[in-house]
């Protein structure tokens, strides 16, 4: 990665003045498409699992290099477990690799990792390197990158729900004063900036129980792209397409 420089379109020309373009603070990604990427090629699905990573990296410097606060990545859904064992130790054996071989440069480049998702469930070895890691970048600043594993929307929900019903019974909490804020603050996602753009590759259209209550007044933008074939192009065109967005509706609360 390179050093921080200015953001890039934080300006722009608009009827002739010079006006800030709206930059999504936290965008979020469902990376799909690597299967039928490899497909295409006559590739193993791991060649299209491998490629994607590279998509990752490229996805991580786009964001820091346009100012994005955060960065959400669903890196495995709870519904992945049903794929064949060998995929699943592919996928966490790439993710083993690019976490070791990427984390000086997460943490050079002032990346903070998160994590959401019950990772507990990739066992102790994957579990303690990923722990690691998150220490590791804590302090940094530049850019929050969230990775999702074994992350399902409505469990989290179902999670905060459960949190907030136990300290109602114990009496620590009001039942009535259970209101919006309240559960969003049990979410896993507490703390990041509300989630502004969310992306689909691949031309599937539906968010697979990622940030339900998230994306609740989120721009989806849906891309016929691969995940593989998604690189620093297609990330400058999405925030195109949310700054074209968010002049047209105007102020997020008049657009709900
Ligand atoms: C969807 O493709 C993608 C995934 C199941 C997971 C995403 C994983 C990566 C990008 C690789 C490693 C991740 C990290 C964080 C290094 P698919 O297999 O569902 O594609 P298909 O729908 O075409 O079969």
């Amino acid at each position: 990665m390179k050093p921080a420089p200015a953001p890039k379109g934080a300006t722009g020309l608009d009827g002739g003045a010079e006006v800030p373009r709206a930059i999504p603070k936290h965008v979020a990604i469902i990376m799909d498409g690597n299967g039928r990427w490899a497909q295409q090629r006559g590739l193993p699905r791991v060649a299209g699992h491998k490629a994607g990573a590279e998509a990752v990296r490229r996805a991580i410097q786009s964001a820091a290099d346009h100012g994005v606060e955060a960065l959400t990545l669903y890196a495995f859904s709870s519904e992945n477990w049903r794929r064949s064992a060998e995929e699943i130790a592919d996928l966490t054996g790439l993710m083993r690799f690019y976490l070791e071989r990427e984390l000086a440069t997460l943490a050079k480049e002032g990346v903070r990792l998160k994590l959401i998702g019950d990772y507990s469930a990739f066992g102790p070895d994957l579990m303690s390197r990923l722990e690691r890691a998150v220490e590791r970048t804590a302090d940094n600043r530049r850019l929050t990158l969230v990775i999702a594993l074994n992350y399902g929307s409505r469990a989290e929900i179902a999670a905060a729900a459960r949190t907030l019903a136990d300290r109602a019974a114990k009496g620590e909490i009001d039942a009535q004063a259970v209101d919006e804020e309240a559960i969003a603050a049990e979410l896993q996602t507490h703390g990041l900036p509300d989630l502004d753009l969310l992306i689909r590759t691949s031309g599937e259209v539906r968010l697979s129980n990622f940030l339900l209550w998230q994306a609740a007044y989120a721009e989806l933008l849906f891309l016929d792209t691969l995940w593989p074939d998604f690189d620093e192009q297609a990330f400058a065109s999405a925030l195109e397409h949310f700054a074209a967005r968010e002049r047209r509706f105007g102020g997020r609360g008049a657009a709900a």
